[in-house]
């Protein structure tokens, strides 16, 4: 004890003497010397509407909107060759705890302040749902389980095999891990192997039947790497990348006979409005990476959509496409809920079942229930309230809530043991659409996916639920949670009281599998759709109807790859970043920038102790779970 005392001591001055060294040479984060093209937007210089300055505007061979899953690596990529600017409307998430570390996961998502790195949105539906508002988009908010597409999903995106095949790698060296197997994780994956979902296909990142270890972009210490860290392997000469930059429309040049985007009107974190231009050289482009809910809402803002629609918000209609917005699908998620008798470790997602029904599913487990995080205000659309709240939905009033809060430290601990089976459907054959409410960029859209409006989807969560039910009763489960053998209908039971959605419930719930999966339904975060391929862009992914723009994300999607969209987001954008260079250099280009890559790497080694020493100070100052966390570091680290 006194030998960690010691260690602890020594480790705590070597931080603060870190900090003053880091301050005293005028940057305020450590990041900052990692990732130096990182600007707030306020410091953007741009000829702000009226206070025009003389001499020509810098302008940009390529302008990214949405710094996210799939526009980090693309604007890593395109700036080997050419001058880019990405603008994102988040923040860096480098030093954010709630970013950082995977006990946060909940936090994060329950923090529905206006700067947090999630915005919440409710679609008609009644579920609670997020999206991303951070540097690195949704790799900074999600369960960090990472997968490629199937074969057959990239043979149908008419995507070039080879290049898919060199383009995944490329995001694995920099940022994807195998996972320690949790003891929940573990014994679900033996359950799956029992009741037949095979066969055992080991750790793999490929999408193939039966049940498998997947990666995860969080490191063996729980700590988030992000697609933001693959900008450090961009070439700083040529990258400009702008935090707080909220982009409010694309402006288009209308005087050719097909409009040309030339630039974009954004405003800074003080409100001020900003001009980015985009170079008139020839192949300069404008690419919105902002998501399948930003990116057609940005569509719709810069007048690329339905007629009638933008002329009730009086949006001048630069190109009239009635799909913008349309065929938005979201995979629907029902969980079952099973109680443990020992409290269990935390995980998300880590092994999967892949079965032929067109059902995947997974598992997550503990909910960083904690001494300390029973008495954590975890907020409004937490899963922790909705797991253990005694307040049916209906009657979840701002001041039950509170009143819950309140009582919530006199709950027994054991209310938070146990964990989730979840099932997901693949590719949903519901489809809803999304509109804009009013002509802010910071409101959401009016979202609907109509979860199970198509009796196909309807069927396979019933049968998705046998397997579930299948695994929960099996001998490797039962012996795991050690708790008596619940009936189907007692766990059913349990999860409508544990569901956190604004469904009403109805009493024949635990009757009818059909009904269950209606009231319950939630979302694994999976949405997509908005700008279809052939519909709102071309396989290219250049937009209809105008020239100089894409849209190169999720919202191009008819279906989400893999059991888990994320890699293949990323290798989308470290995908079409080649692809768009090859294109405009030449086939010469091929010698890709592996060399920069290598001696990137190498820096990174030297810094790599530095920065997570520097993290764990950081989750010590601002996080209660910070202390144990060290702690395991000195031990095992
Ligand atoms: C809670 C959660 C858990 C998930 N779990 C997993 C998982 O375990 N595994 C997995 O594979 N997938 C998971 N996903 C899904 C996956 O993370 C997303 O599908 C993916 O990140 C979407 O990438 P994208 O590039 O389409 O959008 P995003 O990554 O959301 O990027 C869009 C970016 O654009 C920015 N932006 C939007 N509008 C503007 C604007 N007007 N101006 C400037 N910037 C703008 C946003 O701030 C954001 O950074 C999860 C998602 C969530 C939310
Ligand atoms: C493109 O960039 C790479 C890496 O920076 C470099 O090796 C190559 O010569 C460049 N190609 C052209 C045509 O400029
Ligand atoms: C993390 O989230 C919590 C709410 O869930 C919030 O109170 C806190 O300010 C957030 N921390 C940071 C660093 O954003
Ligand atoms: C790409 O990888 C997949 C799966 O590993 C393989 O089946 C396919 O043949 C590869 N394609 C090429 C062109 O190498
Ligand atoms: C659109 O413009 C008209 C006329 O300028 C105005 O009366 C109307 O209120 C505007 N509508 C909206 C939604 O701004
Ligand atoms: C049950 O669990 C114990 C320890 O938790 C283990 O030793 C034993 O092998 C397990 N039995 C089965 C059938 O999985
Ligand atoms: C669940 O069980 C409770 C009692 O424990 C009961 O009041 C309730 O009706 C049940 N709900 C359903 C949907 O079966
Ligand atoms: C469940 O009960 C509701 C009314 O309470 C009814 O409308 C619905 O059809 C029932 N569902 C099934 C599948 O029986």
């Amino acid at each position: 004890m006194a030998l960690v005392g010691a260690a602890l001591k020594l480790f705590l001055s070597l931080l603060l003497w870190l900090n003053s060294l880091t301050s005293s040479q005028g940057k305020e984060n450590l990041w900052e010397y990692r990732y130096p093209f990182i600007r707030r937007a306020s410091s953007f210089s741009s000829s702000s509407s009226s206070t025009s300055s003389n001499g020509p505007e810098k302008s940009y061979d390529y302008i990214i909107v949405g710094g996210g899953t799939a526009g980090c690596p693309l604007a890593t990529t395109l700036s080997q060759n050419y001058s880019v600017l990405l603008l994102e409307r988040g923040g860096a998430p480098f030093a954010n705890v709630n970013v950082s570390f995977m006990q946060n996961f909940h936090i994060s998502l329950a923090d529905t302040s206006p700067k947090s790195a999630s915005q919440t949105f409710i679609s008609t539906d009644g579920v609670f749902n997020s999206r991303a508002r951070v540097l690195g988009g949704g790799t900074c908010i999600n369960a960090g389980f990472y997968t490629r597409a199937s074969t057959s999903y990239v043979s149908k995106a008419g995507w070039d095999s080879k290049l898919v095949n060199e383009s995944y790698p490329w995001i694995e060296k920099q940022i994807v891990h195998r996972p320690d197997l949790a003891p929940w994780q573990s014994a679900f994956r033996d359950s799956l192997l029992e009741v037949g979902v095979s066969p055992f296909n080991g750790f793999t990142y490929d999408h193939i039947y039966g049940t498998k270890i997947g990666g995860t972009i969080f490191d063996r210490f729980g700590r988030r790497h992000t697609a933001a860290e693959l900008l450090a392997s961009a070439n700083p000469e040529k990258l400009n990348v702008i935090i707080h930059a909220t982009v409010q429309k694309i402006v288009f040049d209308t005087t050719g006979k097909k409009p040309k985007a030339v630039g974009v009107i954004f405003k800074d974190e003080n409100g001020n409005q900003h001009h980015a231009i985009l170079s008139k050289r020839w192949r300069s482009e404008i690419i919105v990476s902002c998501g399948a809910i930003g990116s057609p809402q940005l569509l719709l803002l810069s007048g690329i959509g339905p007629k009638a629609d933008l002329k009730k918000l009086n949006i001048s209609v630069v190109f009239d496409n009635k799909f913008v917005g349309k065929g938005m699908s979201d995979n629907p998620l029902n969980t079952v809920f099973v109680p443990t008798k020992k409290p269990v470790k935390q995980s998300l997602i880590q092994a999967v079942g892949i079965t032929k029904k067109g059902v995947y599913i997974e598992a997550s487990s503990g909910f960083g229930q904690s001494l300390d995080s029973i008495r954590c205000n975890h907020g409004l659309v937490s899963a922790e309230i909705g797991q253990l709240s005694t307040i049916p939905p209906k009657r979840r009033t701002q001041e039950a809530i509170i009143a819950y809060r309140r009582s919530k430290r006199h709950l027994p601990h054991e209310a938070f043991r146990g964990g989730f089976i979840i099932e997901k459907i693949a590719y949903p054959l519901s489809t809803g659409q999304l509109s804009l409410l009013n002509t802010n960029v910071d409101d959401n859209p009016s979202v609907t996916f109509n979860y199970f409006s198509h009796p196909y989807d309807l069927q396979r969560c019933v049968d998705g639920i046998r397997v579930v039910e299948k695994i929960v009763s099996s001998r490797h489960f039962t012996n795991y949670t050690q708790c008596d053998k619940k009936t189907l209908e007692n766990l059913l039971n349990m999860s409508v009281q544990a569901n956190v959605n604004l469904i009403p419930k109805h009493t024949n719930d635990t009757q009818s599998l059909e009904q269950w999966c209606r009231d319950t339904v939630v979302t694994i975060w999976h949405y997509h759709g908005g700008c279809h391929v052939g519909k709102v862009v071309s396989p290219n992914y250049k937009v209809h109807g105008v020239h100089r723009l894409r849209v190169i994300d999720g919202s191009t999607f008819r279906e989400s790859p893999g059991t888990n969209p994320q890699g293949t987001v990323m290798m989308m954008g470290r995908y079409m970043g080649v692809k768009i260079l090859r294109q405009r250099l030449g086939k010469s280009s091929d010698a890709t920038s592996r060399n920069w890559l290598d001696i990137k790497r190498m820096e990174y080694q030297h810094f790599h102790s530095l920065v997570s020493m520097y993290y764990k100070y950081l989750s010590c100052k601002l996080s209660p779970f910070g202390v144990s966390f060290m702690l395991e570091y000195l031990y095992y680290g």
